[in-house]
């Protein structure tokens, strides 16, 4: 959950970067007033409706800058904080492996099947420098060589997925390294049997998720959109 902020004293408005634009710090374009709550990821939600028939704080103090500065306790609904929790990005690659054993179809379905929405994907062939930049943490095991030869083997499917927890949940989703250990109805748990050929990758962490879009797929080959799913998903 991020921080949440006052901006100025007027009577309250909700806002979140989720609904308004992120350059702007008026709250939207049917309302005059300056916004109460921020966030800092800037996403666009807008099929989701004004949330501000949740919101339950009221300023008693029309000066006050943050919430962290004010010395009243403030009550926010627990629902309201639910629908402002962290949107996050995560970069999911289907393998050589995967994409010779026509499991592209399959892997792409999990995420979709979950919720999640897809921001980017493409076909690609992956060069030797890009493939030890995305692992250059593991440089130093031993298998290092061996895994940069597997992964630029043959072309990979890039995808950037994006949604509440999408990180964490990405992860369980695919399962462990080891595809034997991984649980089944997880994708190596069902799909693959050894750890050197185990079908897809998963961020695993928030600012990896962030760093490996960036490295993976140039400007303009993400793309913004508000799934007609959206309200069904989430309320
Ligand atoms: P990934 O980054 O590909 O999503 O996999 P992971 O987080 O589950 O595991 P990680 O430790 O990051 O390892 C990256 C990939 O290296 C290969 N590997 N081989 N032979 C080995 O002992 C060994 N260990 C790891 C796997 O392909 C693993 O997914
Ligand atoms: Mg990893």
């Amino acid at each position: 959950m991020e921080a949440l902020a006052v901006f100025g004293g007027g009577s309250p408005c909700v806002s979140s970067s989720l609904l308004c634009s992120p350059t702007k710090r008026t709250c939207c374009s049917s309302c005059t007033q300056k916004p109460i709550l921020s966030t800092s990821h800037h996403q666009n939600l807008s099929a989701f409706p004004s949330k501000s028939h949740l919101f339950s704080y009221v300023p008693s103090r029309p000066h006050a800058k943050t919430l962290r500065n004010s010395t009243k306790p403030l009550i926010f609904l627990p629902h309201l904080i639910a629908s402002l929790e962290q949107v996050d990005e995560t970069y999911i690659m289907v393998k050589p492996d995967g994409v010779q054993r026509g499991l592209v179809g399959e892997i792409i379905s999990r995420f979709e099947k979950k919720g999640f929405k897809l921001t980017g994907l493409k076909l690609f062939q992956c060069p030797t420098e890009l493939a030890e930049e995305h692992y250059k943490d593991l440089k130093e095991k031993s298998f290092f060589p061996k895994l940069i030869d597997y992964i630029t083997s043959g072309p990979v499917v890039c995808m950037a997925w994006e949604g509440v927890g999408v990180v964490a949940s990405a992860r369980k989703l695919i399962g462990s390294t080891n595809p034997l250990q991984a649980e089944p109805g997880t994708i190596r748990g069902d799909l693959s049997v050894q750890t050197g050929r185990n079908v897809v990758h998963g961020s695993d962490s928030p600012e990896n998720g962030r760093r490996e879009i960036g490295l993976w797929f140039k400007q303009g080959e993400i793309c913004q959109w508000t799934p007609a799913q959206a309200p069904w998903l989430r309320e």
